[in-house]
């Protein structure tokens, strides 16, 4: 990386960032585009955000992606937030031209289903209630899926997202329910999307939220897991002959929209995956 007197900053802020895969990803973007910029981590206290935020308003840097824990805290320092950012409620991407907050988790999550299907019209049934499932969720909404049916350990929770979903009047049909009935669920589904962090390393031998027998073979599980790659739930789709998408593909295209935001410019995708696959490895 050559940084020059006119190198454009972008980076990351949260707390921790260390282990961060966004760096490596956008500079080898950059590097591949022969563009003037540098992609930094910043460790942030949150008591130092609204400074930090100021401070980098001041320095003229570019864009940030926002990690935990300021995704939501972050919205109370900008001007605008992008309108399915603002339903979801949490920013990840600040675009500093406008002072702008954007969401690209949840369009990370579509962009890596619409490599293999179109969400519109489509009976999604998605697992967890927390953050990222409230982000995929609106916009599984936005994208025009048919049906979306949210299941979770805590009904409550579950039913508090599909409420907010079916109130943004993005798409009628918002149910919920608890992922003890995902089989039956299933039956029905044309996608399947896991936010739970069950399978995740290092606990690798969980039992599935989902088995294979409960699957069928049009369908698309995509498990926003990405350590390990083939999780217990991507192993069980691909005995059932379902399709399966890696939670590989969620961090490249939430990284490759952020890059678009902040540079005008279509991402590199081959090059971002390959960078982003030797971190993972
Ligand atoms: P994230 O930001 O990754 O979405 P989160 O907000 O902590 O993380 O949400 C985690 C989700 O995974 C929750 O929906 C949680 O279910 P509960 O609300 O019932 O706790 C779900 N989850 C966590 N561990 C789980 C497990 N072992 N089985 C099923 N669901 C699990």
């Amino acid at each position: 990386m050559n940084i020059k007197g006119s190198t454009n900053i972008v980076g990351l802020i949260g707390h921790p960032v260390e282990h961060s895969f966004s760096p490596p990803m956008h500079n080898a973007a950059f590097e591949a585009l022969g563009m003037d910029y540098a992609y930094v981590a910043f460790d942030v206290d949150p008591s130092d955000l609204k400074s930090a935020i100021d401070g980098a308003k001041s320095l003229d840097i570019k864009g940030f992606n926002v990690t935990i824990p300021h995704k939501i805290q972050v919205m109370d320092y900008l001007d605008e937030i992008d309108e399915v950012a603002g339903l979801i409620g949490a920013v990840n991407t600040i675009d500093f031209k406008e002072m702008k907050g954007y969401n690209t988790d949840g369009i990370g999550a579509i962009k890596a289903i619409e490599e293999v299907t179109s969400v519109k019209d489509k009976n999604v049934v998605i697992a967890g209630a927390g953050g990222a499932s409230r982000a995929i969720s609106f916009y599984i909404a936005k994208y025009g899926a048919g049906s979306l049916t949210i299941l979770n350990r805590n009904v409550r929770k579950a039913q508090n997202l599909a409420e907010d979903v079916l109130n943004s009047g993005l798409i009628d049909s918002v149910k919920s329910g608890s992922i003890s009935t995902i089989n039956d669920c299933l039956i029905d589904a044309d996608i399947l999307i896991d936010t739970t962090p069950v399978g995740m390393h290092p606990h690798i031998n969980d039992e599935p939220i989902a088995l294979a027998e409960d699957m069928h073979e049009d369908l698309v599980v995509f498990d926003a897991v990405y350590n390990p790659n083939e999780t217990v739930l991507l192993k069980e789709a691909i005995e059932a002959g379902a399709k399966p998408i890696y939670g590989i593909k969620m961090l490249l295209y939430q990284g490759a929209e952020s890059f678009e935001i902040w540079t005008g410019k279509k991402a590199p995708i081959d090059v971002m995956e390959e960078a982003l696959r030797k971190t993972l490895n």
